[in-house]
């Protein structure tokens, strides 16, 4: 009874998101990251800007709102404004058959090469689990004598921070294959008990960096054998897509290889890739 009667009194708080709110905030993180949510997400505006606009102490999305459209566009809001819009959602080995592809097809050709240095970017890396999964395949299969680096990068800076960190809830653990539980993490002792973290020699082989996709900057031309963009084109608008396809078409080698995530596509683009395998695309040369 009192429970229930605590909760109605916080619905009652809650504030009400009007629509001309809702369509600024939309408009806005559309126009600062690409983000294109659909009325099927507008609850998820809800939900996670109401949290901020407590911490300000705020009553009204309407106040946050106008306290957007006031300050600069460098102000540190907007970053905290864009964390809360992203959809982070990760796991160690996700869409296992590229990790499959990299080694049965990729890696094959690439030691036939005079290359040392094999060169990933992880372009919407999240919470480090890609960035790290590669790095832990890349360590088992390449030789001794060839070295590898990977770039990670988002544009949500407290994502950075947790895959900088490369701790994990050690509910992760299950995501790694057996053979990598026991070779690439070090489960946590005493205080640390219920997490693991990445073995220092996997983890200082991958670099973090902000990086906003539908910038026109690039971290190189021609600079990367592999480039995962992988689980965020599904949230741009087709013109957005567009624009990262072609950015990452100059980025990689030629020869280099991209994926993207299994429920993507670049169907209805006018793009210059070969398709070489589920949602695997080639720079072909
Ligand atoms: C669903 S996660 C995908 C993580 C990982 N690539 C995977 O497939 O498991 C999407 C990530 O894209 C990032 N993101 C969204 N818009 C971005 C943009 N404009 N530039 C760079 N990263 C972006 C989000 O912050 C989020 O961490």
């Amino acid at each position: 009874m009192i429970a229930n009667a605590a909760k109605n009194w916080g619905a009652q708080n809650t504030p009400e998101l009007e629509e001309h709110d809702l369509l600024y905030f939309c408009s806005v993180i559309e126009e600062r990251a690409g983000i294109y949510l659909k009325p099927a997400k507008h609850d998820l505006v809800r939900t996670r800007l109401r949290s901020r606009i407590s911490a300000r102490g705020l009553e009204s999305f309407t106040e946050y709102c106008d306290l957007l459209k006031g300050i600069a566009k460098n102000d540190p809001e907007w970053q905290i404004f864009t964390n809360l819009l992203t959809t982070n959602k990760t796991d160690f080995f996700r869409e296992i058959k590229h990790f499959e592809f990299l080694v049965e097809k990729i890696l094959p050709t690439w030691l036939k090469t005079s290359e040392k240095t094999f060169k990933v970017w992880s372009a919407a890396s999240s919470t480090g689990e890609e960035p790290y999964t590669l790095a832990m395949v890349l360590q088992r299969h390449l030789g001794k004598d060839r070295d590898f680096k990977i770039l990670a990068s988002d544009i949500d800076t407290e994502v950075l921070k947790t895959a900088q960190n490369a701790v994990y809830a050690v509910s992760k653990k299950s995501e790694l294959p057996l053979e990598y539980q026991q070779s690439a993490i070090e489960l946590g002792q005493d205080n640390a008990r219920g997490w693991f973290r990445i073995k220092p020699q996997i983890k200082e082989k991958v670099s973090f960096k902000q990086h906003n996709l539908i910038e026109k900057s690039a971290p190189g031309q021609n600079a990367f054998d592999l480039i995962l963009c992988r689980n965020v084109l599904i949230y741009f608008a087709q013109e957005n897509v567009d624009f990262v396809q072609t950015k990452l078409f100059s980025t990689l080698k030629p020869g280099g290889h991209l994926f993207i995530g299994h429920s993507e596509s670049l169907q209805g683009i006018k793009h210059q890739w070969k398709s070489v395998g589920p949602s695997i695309f080639k720079k072909v040369p």
